[in-house]
């Protein structure tokens, strides 16, 4: 029996160290990390099972969806909205936020969630994975919107599961960045990568290039400056790499460094920028910052929001702290 540290185990450890440990924390995570388990199962079986292609509907982000996009949304809200723990969840896949109904009991914590991210890369059998993000809600009311809206600064945990060649949950609750990788024989996650860290150098970026022509000044002169290599301003080589799955580049960046920018672009000027605050933005910036890196919009920090909507869309920039640093700078000097 290998002598690696369970999540549960990771979980129950931890958890004596929380202000208000409870145990009600520990089982609402193991609740989420169950849905998680049954979406590995139904993602990594595929069209043996016929859950690939598209749902032929349209979400409230006016994205077609695809089938694993709706049946990843209900097996999140099955396995928790029974639990006793949550006073109400959000989704990327519906508008409105989900009440907890009369017949079940509320809980403390509201949850958003991206059951699906990276989606456009399910039918070409690419990464993809689910994000989540946990709040502290007033007991025993109904919550209102403005529970929901709370600053990310304001998160007590987030975390994603990349479904990827592994199985990976990678978590905080303020306390550093922690990875488990699934055991599939026995249906458990074990502690592979503890106290994660972001190296503050990189020479890595990974942005959609093809919305060049689109986007900020300070952005463009950012990866302009990366392109000219050496032979540049910044006297060295970059390396550039994009997934288009937020899930797998924030991985690649939590292992080895590097940069991630969806800034803002004009393409859509109903739609100028394209990651939501809620359930991407907020919780991928606390680990990314708990991991020792930065996530801003170029103007400011990401956990410092007040959100003004549930599906609020926010520019990304983050990862190693020195680059981020210099493309704040680029904003400050345009
Ligand atoms: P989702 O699949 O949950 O809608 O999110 C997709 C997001 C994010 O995962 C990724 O970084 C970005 O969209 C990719 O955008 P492009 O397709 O414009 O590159
Ligand atoms: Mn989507
Ligand atoms: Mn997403
Ligand atoms: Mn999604």
């Amino acid at each position: 029996m290998s002598n690696k540290v369970t999540l549960t185990r990771f979980i129950i450890e931890q958890q004596r160290e929380w202000p208000d440990a409870s145990g009600t924390f520990t089982l609402l995570l193991n609740n989420i990390v169950t849905a998680c388990k049954q979406i590995a199962h139904k993602v990594s079986r595929g069209q043996l099972i016929g859950v690939l292609g598209s749902a032929g509907s349209e979400n409230v982000q006016g994205e077609v969806q695809k089938k694993l996009d709706i049946i990843t949304h209900d097996i999140m809200v099955n396995q928790l909205i029974w639990t006793g723990h949550l006073a109400g969840m959000a989704s990327e896949e519906i508008d409105d936020v989900i009440t907890i109904p009369a017949h079940y009991t509320k809980g403390k914590y509201l949850v958003m969630f991206d059951p699906l991210d990276g989606s456009s890369n399910i039918d070409v059998n690419l990464a993809v994975g689910t994000i989540f993000s946990v709040l502290r809600c007033r007991e025993g009311i109904e919550p209102t919107l403005d529970d929901f809206l709370a600053k990310g600064a304001e998160q007590v945990c987030a975390g994603f599961v990349l479904y990827g060649p592994s199985t990976m949950l990678i978590l905080t609750t303020g306390q550093g960045v922690n990875g488990f990788t699934l055991d599939q024989d026995i249906g458990e996650f074990m502690l592979t990568h503890p106290n994660m860290r972001i190296p503050e150098e990189t020479g890595e970026f990974a942005i959609n290039m093809s919305n060049h022509r689109f986007w900020e000044a300070p952005v463009q002169r950012y990866i302009d400056e990366c392109l000219q290599g050496k032979e540049g301003v910044r006297g060295k080589d970059f390396n550039m790499r994009w997934v288009a799955s937020f899930v797998a580049d924030v991985y690649r960046i939590l292992n080895r460094g590097g940069v991630f920018l969806y800034p803002l672009d004009n393409r859509d000027p109903t739609k100028p920028a394209k990651l939501r605050i809620m359930y991407e933005a907020n919780p991928m910036a606390f680990i990314i910052e708990q991991a020792g890196g930065m996530c801003t919009t170029g103007y400011e920090r990401v956990l410092d929001i007040k959100p003004s909507g549930v599906h609020q869309r926010v520019p990304v920039i983050l990862g190693s702290k020195n680059e981020v640093e210099r493309i704040i700078r680029y904003h400050q000097d345009a």
